[in-house]
C-alpha cells in the first residue's frame, strides 16, 4: 500500500507542499421525504423508485433553508473538525448548480457567515461533478504556494429546481451540503492525483435553463421539454455515460498516483443510482462494497452527494489515516472527474486547551457576523427613515415655493 516514492505521475510544483484533508462536516435539512409521499405527487410506486434507483427518502429544505445555510452549517462543522479559525482560510469554493443568486455567490454568502475575512470566494458549476472539480481546483492552489488552506463545499437544493410533474427526474434528487476544509503540509499525501474532464456536446442531456445565457424568446433550448429554472434530463443516456466514465477516470486518476485499485481502500462516488454503482464496481472487478453508498437515505444530491458521504464514511470508521481513497463525479455538462487522496491529518495532534480557545474563538467570529448584519439592517432602516423623511420636506419645500 501507499506511493512509491519518486515515481510519481503528477508533476511536481517544486514547493513541496501537498493538500491535506483535516477538516469535513455535512448538514442535511430535517424534513424528510419517503417513496410513500412522492406516491402522492406522481404516478410512481416506492418499489418502482427503490429497484431503479435504490433510493429510500431524501431530504428536503424548510422554508428558512437554502444552499448557502446549509453550506455554510457545512463549512461551519468542517472548521471546527479541523481546528482552524475562518481567518485561516484563504479560499472558499461552492460547487453547486442552485445557488441562491447568478450574484453573489453562495461562496461570497458563506465567507460572511464564516465572518472569513481574508478568503476569496467564488461558486464553481461543474454539477454533480462539481465538488471534486472544486477540491482539485483549491489543491493546486495551495501545492502551488499561493495559498495555505481553503473550504471546498457541495451545497444544493435540488427539490427548489425540480419539475414535480416528471417522475423520471423529482423522484431521484434531494438536498443537502458537505465541505472539508485543506491544508498545505510538506508531509506527503493528502491531494494525490486527478483527472478533470468535460463533453459539452452532451449538454442536452442534463440541463437546467437560466436566465442570461441564451435568449430565450429565439431559443430552441427553452422548449416544450426544457422549461426556464426546471432541471431535465435523458435518464438512460446519462447512465450509460455515468457506467462507462466512472471507471475510465478512476483508472487514469490511479495511473497518475501511480497506484493500482487494490490500493484503494474506499471509493466514494457521486450517488446517483445503485444500478451505476453496481455497474462500476462490476466493470472495475471489485465488490460494490468497496463503494461508499448513501443513496437510500439522501438521494441523489448533485454536488453535495460526494461530501455528504465522505463524512458519513468517516464517522461510520470506514476511512482511517493513510487509507487510499477516490472520489468520483459525473454529471451535467456532461463533466466527470475522479480523484485519488491519501488520507490523514500531518498536524501533530492539538492540545484540548487549543481546540478549547480556538472554539471560544470561532463561535465569537460567529457572533461578531450576526452583529454585523443586525448593524447593516439597523443602518437601512434609519436612512431608509431620513430618506423618506427627506422625500417629505423636498415635497414640503415645492408646496412652499407653491405658496
Ligand atoms: O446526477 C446526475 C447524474 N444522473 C444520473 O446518473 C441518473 C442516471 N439515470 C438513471 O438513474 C435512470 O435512468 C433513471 C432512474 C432516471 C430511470 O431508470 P431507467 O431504468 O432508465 O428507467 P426508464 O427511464 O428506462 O423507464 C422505464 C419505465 C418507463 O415505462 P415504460 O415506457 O417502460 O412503460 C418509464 O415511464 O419506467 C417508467 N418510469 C417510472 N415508473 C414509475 C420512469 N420513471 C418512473 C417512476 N415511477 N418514477
Amino acid at each position: 500500500m501507499g506511493i512509491r516514492k519518486d515515481e510519481s505521475a503528477e508533476p511536481r510544483t517544486g514547493t513541496g507542499l501537498y493538500a491535506h484533508v483535516v477538516g469535513w462536516g455535512m448538514a442535511v435539512p430535517d424534513i424528510v421525504i419517503t417513496n410513500q409521499d412522492l406516491e402522492a405527487i406522481v404516478e410512481t410506486n416506492d418499489e418502482w423508485i427503490r429497484t431503479r434507483t435504490g433510493i429510500r427518502e431524501r431530504r428536503i429544505a424548510g422554508e428558512r433553508e437554502s444552499t448557502s445555510s446549509l453550506g455554510l452549517k457545512a463549512a461551519r462543522r468542517a472548521l471546527e473538525v479541523a481546528n482552524m479559525l475562518p481567518t485561516d482560510i484563504d479560499l472558499i469554493i461552492v460547487a453547486t448548480s442552485t445557488p441562491e443568486n447568478v450574484f453573489p455567490s453562495a461562496a461570497c454568502l458563506i465567507q460572511n457567515g464564516l465572518g472569513a475575512t481574508r478568503a476569496g470566494a467564488f461558486d464553481l458549476s461543474a454539477a454533480c461533478s462539481g465538488f471534486v472539480y472544486g477540491v482539485e481546483m483549491a489543491s493546486q492552489a495551495i501545492r502551488s504556494g499561493s495559498i495555505r488552506a481553503a473550504v471546498v463545499i457541495g451545497a444544493e437544493t435540488m427539490t427548489r429546481i425540480l419539475n414535480w410533474q416528471d417522475r423520471g427526474t423529482c423522484i431521484l434528487f434531494g438536498d443537502g451540503a458537505g465541505a472539508i476544509v485543506l491544508r498545505a503540509s510538506e508531509a506527503e499525501g493528502g491531494v494525490l492525483s486527478a483527472v478533470l474532464r468535460s463533453d459539452g456536446s452532451g449538454g442536452d442531456l442534463l440541463g437546467l435553463p437560466a436566465v442570461g445565457s441564451i435568449d430565450l424568446l429565439n431559443s430552441d433550448y427553452v422548449n416544450d421539454e426544457h422549461t426556464l429554472n426546471k432541471m431535465h434530463m435523458n435518464g438512460g443516456e446519462v447512465f450509460k455515460f455515468a457506467t462507462r466514465v466512472i471507471t475510465e477516470s478512476i483508472h487514469q486518476a490511479l495511473e497518475k498516483a501511480n497506484l493500482s485499485i487494490e490500493d484503494l481502500s474506499l471509493i466514494v462516488p457521486h450517488q446517483a443510482n445503485m444500478r451505476i454503482i453496481q455497474a462500476a464496481a462490476r466493470a472495475l472487478k471489485i465488490a460494490p462494497e468497496m463503494f461508499m453508498s448513501n443513496l437510500e437515505r439522501y438521494g441523489n444530491t448533485s454536488a453535495a452527494s460526494i461530501p455528504i458521504a465522505l463524512c458519513e464514511a468517516v464517522q461510520e470508521g470506514r476511512i482511517k489515516p493513510d487509507d487510499n481513497i477516490a472520489f468520483v463525479g459525473f454529471g451535467g455538462g456532461l463533466t466527470w472527474a475522479a480523484m485519488i487522496l491519501r488520507w490523514g491529518d500531518p498536524r501533530p495532534v492539538d492540545r484540548r486547551s487549543e481546540a478549547l480557545i480556538n472554539q471560544g474563538r470561532r463561535e465569537f467570529s460567529y457572533f461578531l457576523v450576526r452583529i454585523r448584519a443586525s448593524l447593516r439592517r439597523f443602518s437601512r432602516r434609519i436612512s431608509k427613515l431620513f430618506g423618506r423623511s427627506n422625500r417629505i420636506q423636498r415635497l414640503r419645500d415645492k408646496a412652499d415655493r407653491l405658496d
